[in-house]
C-alpha cells in the first residue's frame, strides 16, 4: 500500500529556525527544534531524560543540545552523548535518551511525521501547493484559542462573512445566499469565491492536512497554515505570496499583519466558543453534533478528507505492525 501525501504536518516555519533553539508545543507535546552541525532541522521532546528539565532552556553545542541543569548533551537522534559529572570514561547507558521525532523541511516549513515509525524511504512525499511555486512571501503568526479543526473550518466557511465580517470583507455582500461548488483533487479541494465563478481566477484551495490558500490575483496568494498546539490552541502562520520586488517587503509585512488582524479579530471569539471544540470529537451525541446545511459544502469536503486520510493511515499502520512512535496518533 502506497500512502498519499498528507501525513506530514507543518509544525514550524523555516524562518523561525535559524541559529537558536525553538520551543513549541504541538499536538499537546512540548518539543524543541534546532539545526544540527549539518544545518539539518532536528526535533526532540523538550524534556531532559536526567531529571525532566526543559531542554529548550539549554543551548546548541557542536550540533547537539546541552541541558542547562547538569549539562547532559543529546544528539539529533536523542542519544545522550555527554554526562559531565561522570567524566569522559563513563559508559553512557543506552536508555539515557530522549524521544526524537521524524521531521523534514520543505516549502519553507518544518514538517513532523504523524504515522508509524518506519524507515524514511517508506514515507510519502510532502503535500504540495503548486500555485505558490516561484513566489516570494512575507509571514506573520498568531495563536487562536481553538482546536485546529475549528480554525480551518472557519476559513473554508463563506456564509459567515456577511455576519461576522459585516464591517470589513463582508460589508458589500448584500445577499447572504451562499453557493459553494467544491471541486476535489487528490489530497484536497478547491472552490470559487462568491461572485468570481466566471473567471476562476480567484479561489480557495485546501490541501490536507492543514494548508489553506486563497488566490486573490494572478501572482498573489494568501496562505494560512494551521499548526495544532493542543486541544484548545492553534498557532496560525499567515503568508502573503507575491511577485513584488523585495524592496517592498517591509511594507507588505506591515499590510499583511494589519489586514490579518482586522479580519481575524472578528473570528476569534466565535471560533473559540464552538462546541464540541474538535469537529471529530467521538464522544459527541446526536443532539450536540453539528447540523451542516448545503452551503457548508466546503466543511463537508474537509471532514470527508480527514475521514479518508485517517482510514488510510490506520490501515497502513496495521500493515506496518501498529503504531510505534509518532507525534501523536491522528485520531483527533
Ligand atoms: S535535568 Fe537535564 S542535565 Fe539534569
Ligand atoms: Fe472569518
Amino acid at each position: 500500500m502506497k500512502l498519499s501525501p498528507g501525513h506530514w504536518y507543518p509544525v514550524l516555519s523555516s524562518l523561525e529556525l535559524r541559529d537558536r533553539l525553538v520551543a513549541k508545543t504541538r499536538f499537546g507535546l512540548p518539543l524543541v527544534f534546532w539545526r544540527d552541525a549539518n544545518g539539518r532541522a532536528v526535533c526532540l521532546e523538550d524534556r531532559c531524560a536526567h531529571r525532566g528539565a526543559a531542554l529548550s532552556l539549554g543551548k546548541a553545542v557542536d550540533g547537539a543540545i546541552e541541558c542547562s541543569f547538569h549539562g547532559f548533551r543529546y544528539d539529533g537522534a536523542g542519544r545522550c552523548v555527554r554526562v559531565p559529572a561522570e567524566g569522559d570514561e563513563w559508559q553512557i547507558p543506552e536508555q539515557l535518551r530522549v524521544t526524537a521525532h521524524t521531521i523534514t523541511e520543505g516549502g519553507g516549513y518544518v514538517w513532523a511525521w504523524r504515522g508509524p515509525d518506519v524507515a524514511r524511504e517508506s514515507l510519502p512525499a510532502l503535500p504540495r501547493q503548486p500555485m505558490l511555486e516561484g513566489l516570494r512571501y512575507v509571514e506573520s503568526r498568531s495563536t487562536w484559542n481553538a482546536h485546529y479543526t475549528r480554525c480551518i473550518e472557519n476559513v473554508i466557511d463563506y456564509s459567515h462573512l456577511p455576519f461576522v465580517h459585516r464591517r470589513n470583507i463582508g460589508a458589500f455582500i448584500r445577499d447572504p445566499v451562499t453557493k459553494v461548488d467544491v471541486k476535489p483533487f487528490a489530497g484536497g479541494f478547491r472552490f470559487d469565491l462568491l461572485g468570481h465563478k466566471a473567471t476562476g481566477r480567484q479561489f480557495v484551495e485546501f490541501t490536507y492536512p492543514t494548508l489553506w490558500a486563497n488566490k486573490i490575483g494572478r501572482k498573489s496568494v494568501l496562505v494560512a497554515t494551521f499548526m495544532p498546539v493542543d486541544d484548545r490552541h492553534t498557532e496560525v502562520y499567515f503568508r502573503w505570496y507575491h511577485a513584488l520586488p523585495p524592496v517592498l517587503r517591509p511594507l507588505m509585512q506591515l499590510w499583511g499583519r494589519f489586514s490579518q488582524y482586522l479580519v481575524f479579530k472578528d473570528d476569534l471569539p466565535i471560533v473559540a466558543s464552538q462546541l464540541p471544540a474538535n469537529v471529530d470529537d467521538p464522544g459527541v451525541d446526536d443532539a450536540h453534533a453539528d447540523k451542516l446545511v448545503p452551503s457548508d459544502a466546503g466543511l463537508v469536503a474537509f471532514r470527508k478528507l480527514r475521514r479518508d486520510h485517517r482510514a488510510e493511515i490506520r490501515a497502513w499502520a496495521t500493515e506496518q505492525g501498529g503504531w510505534r512512535a509518532s507525534v501523536g496518533v491522528p485520531t483527533e
